[in-house]
């Protein structure tokens, strides 16, 4: 078959029923992305005699004689493309992954298509950004700024990888293939619970191409968990690389490797399970009662299980005062049972990982993880190996939000190398995302509250049940933190909470961006608009006699011995004040559009701690190099949430340079040093602030090093520019690190930041809809979001970082809900039927940034990417509330219910 690609004439055969995305990736086309593989998600966007086509429904066949373009092959004699010039100015991108493909479409609209954007681009998925800086692109608008030497933080400086991104240079995790590279697949149980009684090999082993076939009897014998921590002993120790039982459908059952996907998936269907069924629960509150299946009665207390016989994975219990006291003094006071559902990061890149020895046989793992540090240390525990007999390294990643703070791929890829001695990959198909990684954890949450006529608070009671699946990985970290800001931020004598994380034998939960906070800030916000409603005060206000303050305990739980987090900076008054202001500058609610309609408003706000508890580790190296620039090795991962900009940013500034003056290396365990990993929102805080700190003992070196030279004090120098400078006189930085070299003398230094103290960062959502009466509809008329994210180091991403939150948990509140049926089965495991929020579907947010600057941060800077997602579900249900006057107490709110609940109050509109 002949045809061309990006100018260039080719003549290859594709494989019978093979399509054009993986034929264009094998010659070399790695822009061309997997986003979904049927058709759904864009992110395989080429253009075929100058039309857009999902290359991944597009047989490659029918390329024949066609002129096919892909990213690479946009720009023309090394000019941009003007598309791909628009989304460089406006950075419309956060990982990335959606970018070639949105480009290509963005690059064939015409005129009237551009007029209509919500409908040109249906068929392009962005999980990250919330469309606000793709939109931006498409017309036109420039967000970034230049940085001079000295000043680049607090600029909407670029992304370093921007370039390689809206070119297809980037390289993901995938976009890689080393010599005799096997391919793994995964049989998965069909069975919510059962026994492995055996597993026969034969027949698969003796099909061509097959070169392995790994079971339980292959895997150490050893539990452990997929959840990623520095303290690992929070988390039960409750998985094995290939168990005997399962217990959700979609586990692990056996692994087959082979020369090609598609014989390793034709060895899966000839491998032959014979399981003995055992009894399934799926509910958690059930599985807590007497007499369900004990989902993990074989292990004992070295699993570090709660409670095994009740499916008790975690609990927490806590109270300040006495609340039975406090509900005693209340005037008013409100009770409800808050449901949140089931979601799915969706992540454009799906979870994967490649693995080799290197030429010296060390394990060596490129992998999707936001904790290659954390993964590399469990995979040399599993396989008792030396850590330094492992490598664990990431390439740019697609998104995570938490999902790649999971050991999921990378433990059965090693295992794979190790048996094969070969290169292997595994790369999970968008199905295996629903139904075989991790998910938000699903909670059931009664609140009451009381306060007084002032509206000051006087109780304040939590009993959460959370659902963590068939493994306790991250369920009860999450739980903990689910119990914790959403009540401290409000100021109560009288506190109690109760929560349960509980084993069910559905797909295990696991971290999801907020951490649980989402689910129980939900019903703490929509309690405190009843109190509000209740007492006739504006919620705003109500918020504002009842909110901490600087002094006040920030306590839910327990006492405040080991409470590491103190007020660094306080900015919630203002982001109360940002959104009342930007809410009523145009006056009050616009009359509803028709009489189908009904309008409302709400709020709510959210706390976070600006990093995880308990320590969180980041070890930063910084030297000179000799051309006079500086290297800057971090061990935190990029996965599309700014943090390499930001280190560029920190260590420019530190270091008197401009960000083209530093070079970053970044998540790999070969740089040294050790690192907890990006997750929590530390990779501003927590390794930034050891970016800043190895900066600063580098540019004193150099100064020492300077004034040695001139021989004079070092205090009147100082670095600018690639230079050090004391008044007139000036020693290029090239110059001294030849001098030091000649002189033996080290111009590198490090810098360690543990994560404690910690700071708390404030978010506060005001929405405006209109609810239709006819059929449930939701429209979002106006959306809000102030954050004190304290020094804002680089607007424009902190901005992005709030926009994508908000649109990501818009998903959650109206609409992402993944089914399971009565088998324990995930019914909806693809986007078409799940639904992930479209570019018609996000309405623009106003973001505003409280003037805080905190002095725990570097440079005053405090975390914003989780805690713009937290507040979202509560303001829309205060919103509908406010519309109909009726409380909905579950998310999703789709039409149907909402529909069903207005026509039980209003009757049916005729
Ligand atoms: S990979 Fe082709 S549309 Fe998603
Ligand atoms: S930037 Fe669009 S999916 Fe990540």
């Amino acid at each position: 078959m002949t045809f061309v690609v990006n100018g260039r004439r080719h003549d290859v055969r594709p494989r019978p029923g093979q399509c054009l995305r993986t034929f264009l990736r094998e010659l070399g086309c790695f822009g061309v992305k997997k986003g979904c593989d049927a058709g759904d998600c864009g992110a395989c966007t080429v253009m075929v005699d100058g039309d857009p086509v999902h290359s991944c429904l597009f047989p490659a066949y029918r390329a024949e004689g066609r002129a096919v373009t892909t990213i690479e092959g946009l720009a023309r004699n090394g000019e941009l493309h003007p598309m791909q010039q628009a989304f460089l100015q406006a950075q419309g991108f956060q990982c990335g992954f959606c970018t070639p493909g949105m480009i290509m479409t963005a690059a064939s609209l015409n005129q009237s298509q551009l007029q209509d954007l919500p409908w040109a681009l249906k068929g392009n998925i962005c999980r990250c950004t919330g469309y606000g800086a793709i939109e931006n692109a498409i017309r036109g608008v420039r967000a970034v700024e230049h940085a001079q030497a000295g000043d680049a933080v607090g600029r909407s400086v670029p992304a370093p990888a921007a370039r390689a991104v809206i070119s297809g240079a980037a390289r993901y995790t995938m976009d890689f293939a080393p010599p005799g590279l096997l391919h793994l697949k995964l049989l998965r149980s069909p069975h919510a619970h059962a026994r492995i009684k055996s597993i026969g090999k034969e027949e698969a082993l003796a099909l061509p191409g097959v070169r392995a076939v790994l079971t339980f009897e292959d895997a150490p014998r050893k539990f452990y968990s997929s959840a990623r921590h520095e303290i690992e002993s929070g988390d039960p120790d409750d998985t094995a690389l290939l168990d005997r039982i399962v217990r959700f459908v979609g586990q692990r059952v056996a692994a087959v490797v082979a020369d090609s996907e598609a014989a390793a998936e034709a060895g899966c269907r000839k491998l032959e399970v014979d399981y003995e069924p055992l009894p399934a629960v799926f509910d958690a509150e059930e599985a807590m009662r007497p007499g369900a299946p004990a989902i993990h009665g074989d292990k004992g207390p070295e699993a570090r299980i709660r409670d095994p016989v009740r499916n008790i994975a975690g609990e927490v219990h806590g109270d300040v005062g006495n609340v039975q006291t406090g509900f005693a003094e209340a005037d008013v006071i409100y009770e409800g049972t808050y449901v949140t559902q089931r979601v799915q990061h969706a992540h454009l890149e799906t979870h994967c990982a490649m693995g080799w020895l290197d030429e010296a046989g060390r394990l060596t793992i490129r992998a999707s993880s936001q904790t290659p540090f954390l993964t590399r240390r469990a995979l040399a525990g599993l396989f008792d190996l030396d850590l330094a007999k492992v490598r664990v390294f990431c390439e740019r990643m697609g998104g995570g939000f938490g999902a790649k703070q999971e050991m999921l791929v990378e433990d059965i890829v090693a295992l794979a190398v190790l048996k094969t001695g070969r290169p292997v990959k595994l790369e999970f198909t968008r199905e295996e995302q629903f139904t075989g990684s991790t998910t938000r954890h699903p909670m059931r949450v009664r609140i009451k509250v009381g306060a007084r006529r002032d509206g000051r608070l006087t109780a304040m009671q939590m009993h959460v049940v959370s659902n963590t699946g068939a493994y306790g990985n991250h369920g009860p970290a999450v739980l903990f933190h689910a119990c914790s800001e959403c009540f401290g931020v409000y100021r109560c004598a009288n506190k109690k909470l109760d929560g349960y994380a509980v084993y069910t034998n559905t797909v295990p939960a696991g971290a999801f961006r907020g951490y649980g906070l989402p689910q129980t800030n939900f019903a703490v916000e929509s309690a405190m608009d009843e109190l509000a409603r209740k007492l006739g005060i504006d919620p705003i206000e109500f918020r504002l006699r009842n909110v901490v303050r600087p002094g006040d305990p920030m306590i839910s739980v327990g006492s405040e011995e080991g409470h590491d987090v103190e007020y660094g900076s306080y900015g919630l008054d203002q982001c109360l004040s940002l959104v009342k202001d930007a809410i009523e500058r145009n006056g009050g609610l616009p009359p509803p559009p028709s009489d189908d309609w009904l309008v409302g408003q709400g709020m709510a706000l959210g706390m976070i701690d600006t990093a995880p508890p308990f320590g969180h580790i980041a070890e930063v190296s910084a030297a000179l190099r000799e051309d006079g620039t500086f290297e800057i090795a971090i061990g935190t991962a990029e996965f599309g949430n700014g943090t390499t900009t930001v280190h560029y940013q920190i260590a420019a500034s530190v270091l008197g340079t401009t960000p083209d003056g530093i070079r970053v290396r970044s998540s790999d365990t070969d740089n040294g040093g050790h690192d907890t990993g990006a997750y929590g929102s530390t990779g501003t805080v927590v390794a930034g602030r050891a970016t800043e700190l190895a900066c600063a003992a580098l540019r004193e070196k150099i100064l020492s090093f300077a004034a040695a030279q001139a021989s004079g004090p070092q205090a009147a120098w100082s670095l600018a520019d690639g230079a050090a400078v004391r008044a007139a006189r000036r020693i290029e930085l090239a110059e001294l690190a030849a001098a030091a070299r000649a002189k033996g003398v080290s111009l590198a230094a490090s810098g360690r930041w543990d994560g404690t103290p910690r700071s708390v960062a404030f978010n506060v959502q005001a929405f405006r809809l209109a609810v239709n009466k006819r059929n449930g509809a939701i429209k979002i008329l106006r959306s809000v979001h102030a954050a004190d994210a304290g020094r804002v180091i680089n607007p424009m991403q902190c901005r992005g970082q709030v926009e994508g939150g908000v649109a990501q948990s818009l998903g959650a509140a109206l609409y992402e809900e993944m089914a399971i049926d009565e088998n324990g089965r995930v019914t909806n495991s693809n986007f078409r039927n799940y639904h992930l929020p479209q570019f018609g579907d996000v309405p623009r947010t106003e973001v505003f940034f409280a003037d805080t600057s905190d002095t725990l941060g570097p440079f005053g800077a405090k975390s914003m990417s989780e805690s713009p997602y937290n507040p979202i579900n509560a303001a829309i249900g205060n919103a509908l509330y406010d519309a109909t006057g009726i409380r909905f107490c579950q998310t999703p709110f789709k039409p149907d219910r909402i529909f069903a609940a207005i026509a039980r109050k209003f009757g049916t509109v005729e």
